[in-house]
């Protein structure tokens, strides 16, 4: 496997250059385009493979989406979630505002656009923003065995520049999607797009849904099998947003992407794939990444239809 994912880095490599680092965001300009690092954990073996660059810190980003969707249906229930936000791909980029107004009665169309996932950020439970980040934490620390913290920079810089993010966000309070302070619930979503991962982490969170929400070491069931489905399915259908589709034909995986650089896919009970790369196609997601990705489910043969 090691030598697989030596030769598939090696081969992908050149694509970063074709590649922009997220330049919306200031604080994620810095990042080094050039970086790229796959992580894979077999679940048959609880072995995790590493290539390139894959120790080294990048924001989650558009990847909480998938966790704080587990978190808000555990919370509130799929009737509720579902009241509030829809479960279709929009064929729009991922920060595209123009179905709101367009659909009646206005919902935004999925849990993985940001404006589905600030409306899901709204549902999490908690006292405070800190008691909501905490439980946030507190979900990864037992898949990941350590504990996640927010990338302050990064959080401050979204908080700051995050124009249309608030634009969204006032929107969905005034056709009823959001209930409570508006700048609070974007306070929270900008913190957990903010948590500082590697491309292991995001391995073994993909390896956790692989193995059905359970854990990868002790088994135990944190996410119902029916959660992690709904998860899973929105990856197939809106994880790579406008792309998905692409995505599906050529990679044939569930996985969700963000604009930190990480891809986190899901080869159900078989493997956890981290990606992270930070240069970027124009839609969004890792350029080398979804080639590595490709190239991955080719050899293994991975696709799901
Ligand atoms: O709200 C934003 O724009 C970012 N915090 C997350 C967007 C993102 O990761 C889209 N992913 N490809």
């Amino acid at each position: 496997m090691e030598k697989l994912l030596k030769e598939i880095l090696e081969n992908n490599k050149k694509y970063c250059d074709n590649g922009e680092v997220a330049h919306y965001i200031p604080a994620l300009a810095s990042q080094d385009k050039r970086s790229l690092g796959i992580s894979l954990v077999d679940l048959k073996s609880n072995k995790i493979f590493n290539q390139g660059d894959t120790d080294k810190f990048f924001t989650l980003q558009s990847i909480s989406k998938i966790f704080t969707l587990i978190l808000a249906l555990q919370d509130k229930g799929a009737e509720y979630v579902f009241s509030k936000v829809g479960m279709e791909p929009t064929g729009d980029p991922f920060n595209s505002i123009i179905k709101l107004e367009t659909i009646n009665p206005s919902k935004p169309l999925n849990p993985m656009i940001n404006a589905g996932a600030i409306a899901i950020s709204s549902m999490i439970k908690g006292e405070s923003n800190q008691h909501k980040i905490e439980r946030v934490i507190d979900f990864f620390e037992p898949i990941l065995g350590r504990r996640l913290s927010v990338n302050q920079k990064v959080f401050e810089s979204e908080r700051n520049t995050g124009h249309r993010n608030r634009a969204t966000a006032y929107f969905l309070k005034d056709v009823g999607i959001l209930s409570g302070e508006v700048e609070e619930i974007l306070d929270f979503y900008f913190m957990h797009c903010s948590l500082d991962v590697t491309c292991k982490d995001i391995a073994y969170l993909g390896g956790f849904l692989a193995n059905q929400g359970k854990t990868i070491n002790t088994e135990e069931q944190l996410v119902s099998q029916s959660i992690t489905q709904i998860a899973k399915s929105f990856m197939v259908t809106c994880g790579m947003y406008n792309s998905s589709g692409e995505f599906a034909i050529k990679v044939g995986i569930p996985a969700k992407s963000g604009v930190g650089g990480g891809v986190m896919a899901v080869s159900p009970n078989h493997y956890g794939i981290g990606i992270w790369g930070p240069a970027l196609d124009e839609k969004g997601n890792s350029i080398a990444g979804v080639k590595m990705l490709e190239d991955l489910s080719t050899k293994l043969d991975l696709s799901i239809f």
